[in-house]
């Protein structure tokens, strides 16, 4: 859209063009009557301070030509001013009642400032809109997330108390296994409601990373082994980084656990690394990697790639996103690309912050 230039100056501009107007018509117009009077009708003149029928005529048609010219100078600036103005005020009553898909119509005659009220209410609608779309899609993944681990909770027990079932050891370490995952669920939400809040804060320390990675990994050898991964990693000890290595160590527990629920056994290669200022990590493995139309959104809350796949291997699907959350709170971000028939998950963050 061509910008419309403002509202103060185009209200100048007319009401200085029909001043213009008005004092041409009444005094070069006069001039132009009487020298018309004067040659072709002499005796038309009044010689008394009482005009004559014909000046009468002149002053009438002068007084309907500027009245003509303000109302049609009125009614363009109030077209221009007044006509936005109410779509918005009537568009923001209907917001205001809850129809959040109400907006004001952009009128290409709207001037400058009025054009931008129209456009900034529309995008705040909007805005709005979006927010609240998010907020009910949240609230039904949490609620459904959370409603598979309390049923079977709920069914364990009741079948405990009824003496349905017979305590065993097996028994308690399932419903163990479901508090954790209830546990792990709400301390991600923790953390992604931080980090929405700007509240996530990260502790950043000069740290040797890799000693902190090496727990993590030797904490996931045997489950990753006994899936039939064959862990590699590259991490250089003497790399000094700052971080909060207890965000960043769970960020790559994120990772591992994804590789364990979700990877195809085979390798998986575990990289630290600095170059050109940047810390990277990396978790990479073999397959079967991420559709590329995915690979821009995996990161973001409850998306899931192939959604029975995915739901079949557990997973609250808020894993990435807290990858991404600690990413961003190192003043740094997190992808995934392909890497063979594999995909790669990044995690880099400037080095001197
Ligand atoms: N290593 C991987 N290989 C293939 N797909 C993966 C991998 N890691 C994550 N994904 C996909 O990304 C989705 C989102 O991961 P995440 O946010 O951790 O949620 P969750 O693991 O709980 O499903 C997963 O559901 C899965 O489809
Ligand atoms: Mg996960």
């Amino acid at each position: 859209m061509k910008p419309t230039p403002g509202l103060r100056r185009q209200i100048i501009q007319s009401l200085a063009i029909m001043a213009l107007g008005i004092i041409l018509i009444a005094v070069f117009g006069s001039y132009v009557f009487y020298a018309i009077a004067v040659a072709y009708m002499p005796g038309s003149i009044s010689e008394t301070w009482m005009p004559s029928r014909v000046e009468m005529v002149w002053i009438a048609c002068t007084i309907a030509a500027a009245l003509g010219m303000s109302v049609f100078v009125a009614i363009r600036l109030s077209r221009r001013l007044i006509t936005p103005l109410n779509s918005v005020a009537h568009s923001l009553r209907e917001v205001a009642q809850g129809k959040l898909d109400a907006r004001a119509p952009l009128d290409e005659q709207a001037m400058g400032e009025m054009a931008q009220l129209v456009s900034d209410f529309n995008a705040m609608a909007e805005r709005l809109q979006s927010m609240t779309r998010e907020r009910e899609f949240w609230n039904a993944a949490i609620a459904h997330e959370l409603r598979t681990p309390v049923t079977i909770l709920r069914g364990r027990l009741q079948g405990l108390a009824e003496g349905v079932f017979n305590p065993s050891n097996e028994l308690f370490e399932g419903l163990l296994r479901q508090v954790e995952g209830l546990n792990r669920l709400i301390e991600d939400l923790r953390v992604l409601s931080l980090k929405d809040s700007g509240h996530l804060e990260v502790k950043r320390v000069n740290v040797r990373l890799a000693e902190e990675l090496n727990t993590v990994l030797q904490a996931f050898a045997a489950p990753l082994a006994a899936k039939g991964f064959h862990l590699q990693h590259e991490l250089d000890a003497n790399l000094l980084v700052v971080c909060d290595a207890v965000r960043i160590r769970q960020a790559l527990m994120a990772l591992l656990e994804n590789a364990l629920r979700h990877a195809n056994p085979g390798n998986l290669r575990v990289c630290l690394e600095q170059a050109d200022g940047l810390v990277q990590l990396s978790v990479e493995d073999d397959g079967p990697g991420i559709d590329s139309r995915l690979a821009s959104d995996i990161f973001e809350a409850f998306r899931r790639g192939d959604p029975s796949r995915s739901r079949k291997n557990g997973g609250s699907g808020l894993g990435l996103a807290v990858v991404k959350a600690i990413a961003q709170a190192h003043g740094g971000h997190a992808i995934c690309r392909p890497s063979g028939l594999g995909s790669s998950f990044v995690i880099c963050w400037p080095a001197g912050t």
